[in-house]
């Protein structure tokens, strides 16, 4: 049996070692991992908690909120406010950002959340998962005590300081980077500890597993259109190989396979709503997923550009996602571009 490595201990030695992790961060990491754990005991109560439904209640996206959304905001939003290791959270389902009250220390980072991924598999028992993303307040002057606005959270992804997930399955695993590599962490139950089980994750080039949404066919633009069909017409196409297919539903999910075994992730610009770039939201899910797969050799774009480079303009702006093994995400890209 390897010596089992907790998530603290993983964290002190980076730090340590490489003085990578300033002590907030740290602090602000395990604060969030002690979060997805409470919200992974009530996710796992299931009918026996009162958790699973519709809390009748609308979102800033214009979704209706699930119990477990309002839940895992909650739980994220109590763990850490008080802690002195942040100054304002924003989070899929709140309006506007939550600045940390007057009565506790400001700290200097900027924690965004998508508290509850895939909320539409909660009631169906399939996993699902919080993601979080990052970033340092751009004035980070203790002397100087601006108030924090939301125009501080608009920093392109590759300002991001950590990122990561957690995946509610049939394992409950952390996923985290602080911008040297992604390690991932499974949830000793018996314990309540987080136990390093993965390093260094590598995401192959090559894959020949594709992720999308396979009903939004007739909507979507000629190279995205044409990348799917090269991949179902197999090996007597253009592609020389069978291709399979994944789509979970739960962005955690399919992020969290290809992060194990590779894969290619599409949630592309559709017809539906033309004047969407695309369903997911940049700051809480695009770019905290892109910053993961890109320090795992994976590539992330939105089609025609990297998306840890997009310029942010709202808290809640949507984007066009194509991430995972880079030699396919290039060549989406690279169909894209050859379209424009
Ligand atoms: P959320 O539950 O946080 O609103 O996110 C759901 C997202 C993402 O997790 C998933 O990849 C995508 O919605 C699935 O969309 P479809 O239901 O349209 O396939
Ligand atoms: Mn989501
Ligand atoms: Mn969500
Ligand atoms: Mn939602």
């Amino acid at each position: 049996m390897t010596k089992r490595v907790s998530l603290t201990q993983y964290l002190v030695e980076q730090q340590r070692e490489h003085g990578q992790i300033p002590a907030q961060l740290r602090l602000l990491i395990e604060v969030v991992a002690r979060a997805c754990k409470r919200i992974a005991i009530s996710v796992n109560k299931g009918a026996l908690g009162e958790v699973l439904g519709s809390a009748g209640s609308e979102n800033v996206q214009g979704e209706v909120q699930k119990k477990l959304d309002i839940i895992s905001n909650e739980v994220l939003i109590e763990a850490n406010e008080w802690g002195g290791h942040l100054a304002a959270m924003a989070s899929e389902e709140m309006d506007s950002i939550h600045v940390v009250p007057n009565r506790y220390p400001q700290g200097e980072y900027l924690l965004m959340f998508d508290p509850l991924d895939g909320s539409s598999n909660i009631d169906v028992n399939v996993s699902i998962g919080t993601i979080f993303s990052v970033l340092k307040k751009p004035n980070d002057d203790p002397n100087v005590i601006e108030p924090v606005s939301e125009a501080d959270f608009l920093q392109p992804g590759h300002q991001q300081a950590a990122a990561g997930y957690c995946v509610y399955g049939p394992q409950t695993t952390l996923v985290l980077t602080v911008g040297h590599g992604v390690a991932m962490f499974t949830l000793d139950r018996e314990q309540g500890s987080w136990v390093l089980t993965t390093d260094k994750v590598e995401i192959p080039a090559d894959t020949k597993e594709f992720a999308i949404n396979m009903s939004n066919m007739r909507h979507w633009a000629p190279p995205v259109s044409r990348y799917i069909s090269e991949c179902l017409a197999g090996k007597e196409g253009v592609r020389g190989k069978d291709f399979n297919m994944r789509w979970v539903a739960s962005m955690v999910a399919d992020v969290h396979r290809i992060m194990t075994r590779g894969g290619i992730f599409m949630y592309p610009w559709d017809k539906r709503e033309p004047t969407k770039p695309g369903k997911l939201r940049l700051m809480y899910e695009a770019n905290p997923m892109a910053f993961l797969i890109e320090q795992a050799g994976g590539m992330a774009t939105n089609g025609t550009e990297r998306i840890m480079d997009l310029p942010p303009t709202k808290l809640h702006e949507r984007v066009s996602v194509i991430l995972g093994s880079k030699n396919e995400v290039q060549r989406v890209t690279d169909y894209h571009k050859e379209a424009a």
